[in-house]
Parts: structure tokens; C-alpha cells; sequence
């Protein structure tokens, strides 16, 4: 099983490409049920998560070509994937494929809202907390589907005629069940109003797509977001976004080495509050032509206190990276996830680093240390393992991350992107 080996110790100076987002390209590519013409997707992020959201689809009928494209002589790998869908062929997502990644689970929507019916199986357990689809159930419900819950597969059933639109207020922000919602009711028959929807720009990307479908939604990126339901939708062609978590997460990775690097393809509006609290940190950052530019030179890293909330608060995707950042502040620091209630497992890895990290509840307490000292640590989520990079990154010696296939679920060719601005970090194979 492959590691990552990192010395610390070196700045990064350079340039790092950012690659499309893995959150918003899942949920396009799940859109393609919904039509039986050809939707293609440019800057699909070559990632773990989407191979197997591939061969997901592919089992619904799904038909995929991928047309490789290479940008800046290998740096980056962005690719054209074209999805068409003439048939659904199977309206069962099963266990075995639906609880490799909890996203699958979204096919739900299109599913009963194209063919009438779906059986998707529940995704099960998560390591970063329970997360239920209890929004789901209650939102396809508002909208008339009759649901079942039997052998642990979510059974569910449009009436007659298709899905009907409604007024369905979330009680609590849910990406996913935004997500499933407005692919849901694109075909619904009559209007449907979502209260408290959620706002990250990976659902506005979604809403957009959709609308260049032939859907009519508007409201996207606001609490309230309407659909009016239309009979058919046809193909598009459409440029998935730049992925935040991960401009985030390299924002954060110079802050702590020092240095000057230019996050391209991506832009500041996508991760205001985020890079806010960088700022506060310590660095410089600032918008470029083609993206930000990131610099910290001689003064050390402030603490800063955050609380993660749905967008366009703090991301909770980059709360594990923050943490990272601030093992090594000039002071204490707090850092209260308010999303999901397991996801401080980088916790003791990162002690592991030397890092003073207590937790009381939902918050964590970081005392900054001088130094950190390189040790073999254990990635146990995708968003935990990157947080050991950026640990890594900064401190003495060697550190080994295992169970490096977390990162290949979202980070595309990290350690290239690494390596060329200066960082010595390899991948191992046993
Ligand atoms: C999306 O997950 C992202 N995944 C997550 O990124 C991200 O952490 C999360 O949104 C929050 O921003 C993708 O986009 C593929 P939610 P999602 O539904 O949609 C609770 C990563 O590292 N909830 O917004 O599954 C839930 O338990 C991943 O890339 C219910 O209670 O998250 C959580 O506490 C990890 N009932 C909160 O809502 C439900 O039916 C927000 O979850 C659904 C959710």
C-alpha cells in the first residue's frame, strides 16, 4: 500500500495548478441521469472518487468516455468526460458500490425522478461522524415519493404521473439533500420551493449546469431556491469549478513553511471567510490574473480562533488542514467543528508530530510549539490525512503518512504539486 514520505523543513515557492472540485464534479456527473443526451463535463479532477463514481454510474446505464487532457506538460491532468445516459438500465444502487462513497447515494434523485423509482441502498457508517439521510427521506417525501426503508436499502416510488413539486423547508443546511432535491424536482411536476437550502458553490455550479440542461432554477446560492419543474432535460456542456478545499489547503500549506506560491485557475470569492482567517495568520494573499498569490516571509503564525459552519462560514473540509496550521502558532488557538461531530481523528496523529492538542467537546485547544519532529502517522480521512501533510511539511525529519489512498480520493497528483515548488515529498510503494 502506497505512503507518503515528507521531509520537512522547505519553503514552497512557485506556482500550484488548482484542479476542478471533486465535490462539485460528483454531483455533475450524477446529473447526467437525468437526461438521455450527452452531458459533458470539462476539468473533471482525476481523483479516486470519481473512478468510482465511473463505474457507479456505469451500472445504471451510464455511458462514459473520457478524453484526456493534458495542461502544462503533465502538471495537471484535467479531463473532458462525456456522460450519456439514453436508458436507465438499473434503478438499484447496491451496498457493495454505495458504501465505497457516501456521495453515490445521491443517485437517488434522478433515479426516481426519470424512471419513478429507485432502491439505494443506505451508505452506512462514516469515520468523520453518523451522518444520517434522514433530509432526504423527508424532503423526496414533500415532494410525494412514498418511501420504504427495507434490508437496509431506501425503497422509493414517484406517484403516477412523476414527482410533485412542494415548498420543503430543510431544518438543518445539507449539502447532499440540497443537491438531490434540485436534481429531484427539475422533472417534478408544478414548482418546488427549498427553504434553508444550502449555499456552497459547488450547489451553485449544480443549479447552473442544470439551467444550461433546459432546468429553471433560480435562487441558487441564497437560502431559498426555486424549481419549476419542466418535462425533459437535454444535454450541455459544462467546465466543473475550481476545487476550494483544495486552494484552501495549499493557502494553508505556505503558511506554514513561509514562502510565495501562485494557486492558479481558482479565485478568492470561492473561499472568502477561509482565507480570512489565513490572512489573520500571518500571510500576505492576493488576487492575481489567473488566480491568488500566497506569501509569508519572516513573521511566524499567528493564532486564530475559528468555528467551522456551512458556507459561507469557515468550511468544515478545511478544518483539519487549519489545525495543521496551528501546531505551530506563536500562541493558543481554538478551533469548534459545529458540521459533524467525529472529525478530529487527525487529532492524535498529529500529536504524534509533537503538537499540544487537547479537545473539550466540540472544540479543540491547540498550543503552538516551536517545532515539530517527523514521525510515521496514519491518514484516517481524506481532509485528516492532508492536515499531516501540511504538519509535515514544517517539521523536523522525516514523517510517513500510511493509508494514503484517503488522499487520492480528493487530492489530484499532491506530491507533484508539492515537489515542483520545493517540498521534498515522494510516494512510496511497498
Ligand atoms: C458534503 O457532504 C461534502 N461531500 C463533504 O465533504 C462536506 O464535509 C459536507 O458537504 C459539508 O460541507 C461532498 O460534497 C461529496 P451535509 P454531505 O449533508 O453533503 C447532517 C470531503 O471531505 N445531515 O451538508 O454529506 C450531517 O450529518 C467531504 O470532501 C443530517 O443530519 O454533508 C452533517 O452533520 C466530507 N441528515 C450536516 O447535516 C441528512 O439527511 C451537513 O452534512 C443529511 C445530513
Amino acid at each position: 500500500m502506497d505512503r507518503i514520505r515528507i521531509v520537512g523543513g522547505n519553503q514552497l515557492n512557485g506556482v500550484i495548478p488548482i484542479s476542478g472540485a471533486k465535490n462539485a464534479a460528483l454531483p455533475l456527473m450524477i446529473a447526467s441521469l437525468l437526461t438521455d443526451d450527452t452531458l459533458t463535463l470539462e476539468n473533471v479532477p482525476h481523483l479516486a472518487d470519481v473512478e468510482q463514481l465511473i463505474r457507479i454510474l456505469g451500472n445504471h446505464g451510464v455511458d462514459i468516455s473520457v478524453n484526456g487532457r493534458r495542461e502544462r506538460q503533465g502538471e495537471s491532468y484535467a479531463r473532458t468526460i462525456h456522460f450519456t445516459c439514453r436508458n436507465i438500465v438499473d434503478t438499484t444502487a447496491p451496498y457493495e458500490l454505495v458504501s465505497k462513497m457516501r456521495a453515490s447515494f445521491w443517485v437517488i434523485g434522478p433515479l426516481l425522478a426519470r424512471e419513478g423509482k429507485a432502491r439505494v441502498s443506505l451508505p452506512g457508517g462514516c469515520a468523520i461522524g453518523t451522518r444520517p439521510v434522514d433530509l432526504f427521506i423527508e424532503g423526496l417525501t414533500a415532494l410525494s415519493a412514498n418511501i420504504e426503508i427495507d434490508g437496509g436499502y431506501v425503497n422509493a416510488t414517484a406517484p403516477e404521473g412523476g414527482l410533485i413539486g412542494a415548498r420543503y423547508t430543510f431544518p438543518k443546511v445539507s449539502v447532499g439533500a440540497t443537491h438531490v432535491l434540485m436534481m429531484a424536482a427539475t422533472l417534478a411536476n408544478g414548482t418546488t420551493v427549498l427553504g434553508n437550502a444550502a449555499r456552497e458553490p459547488e450547489v451553485v455550479d449544480l443549479a447552473n449546469c442544470l439551467n444550461a440542461m433546459g432546468a429553471k432554477i433560480t435562487g441558487q446560492g441564497t437560502p431559498t431556491i426555486t424549481i419549476e419543474g419542466v418535462r425533459s432535460l437535454s444535454g450541455a456542456r459544462h467546465r466543473v469549478l475550481p476545487d476550494r478545499i483544495e486552494t484552501g489547503t495549499y493557502a494553508m500549506a505556505v503558511a506554514m513553511t513561509g514562502g510565495d506560491v501562485i494557486l492558479e485557475d481558482t479565485n478568492m470569492a470561492l473561499l472568502d471567510t477561509a482565507l480570512e482567517a489565513i490572512r489573520r495568520a500571518g500571510a500576505e494573499i492576493t488576487e492575481t490574473n489567473s488566480g491568488i498569490r500566497v506569501v509569508r516571509n519572516g513573521a511566524g503564525i499567528k493564532p486564530v480562533d475559528i468555528v467551522t459552519d456551512p458556507f459561507p462560514g469557515f468550511p468544515t473540509d478545511l478544518q483539519a488542514q487549519f489545525m495543521g496550521l496551528m501546531t505551530k502558532a506563536n500562541g493558543t488557538s481554538h478551533i469548534t467543528e459545529t458540521i459533524f461531530e467525529n472529525r478530529f481523528m487527525h487529532v492524535q496523529e498529529l500529536a504524534r508530530l509533537g503538537a499540544k492538542i487537547s479537545l473539550s467537546g466540540q472544540t479543540a485547544k491547540i498550543e503552538g510549539v516551536s517545532r515539530l519532529k517527523g514521525a510515521p502517522v496514519m491518514a484516517t480521512d481524506l481532509r485528516a490525512s492532508v492536515s499531516l501533510v501540511i504538519a509535515g511539511l514544517a517539521a523536523e525529519g522525516e514523517t510517513m503518512v500510511s493509508r494514503v489512498y484517503h488522499l487520492d480520493r480528493g487530492f489530484e497528483r499532491l506530491e507533484e504539486k508539492l515537489t515542483r515548488c520545493g517540498a521534498h515529498v515522494e510516494r512510496v510503494s511497498d
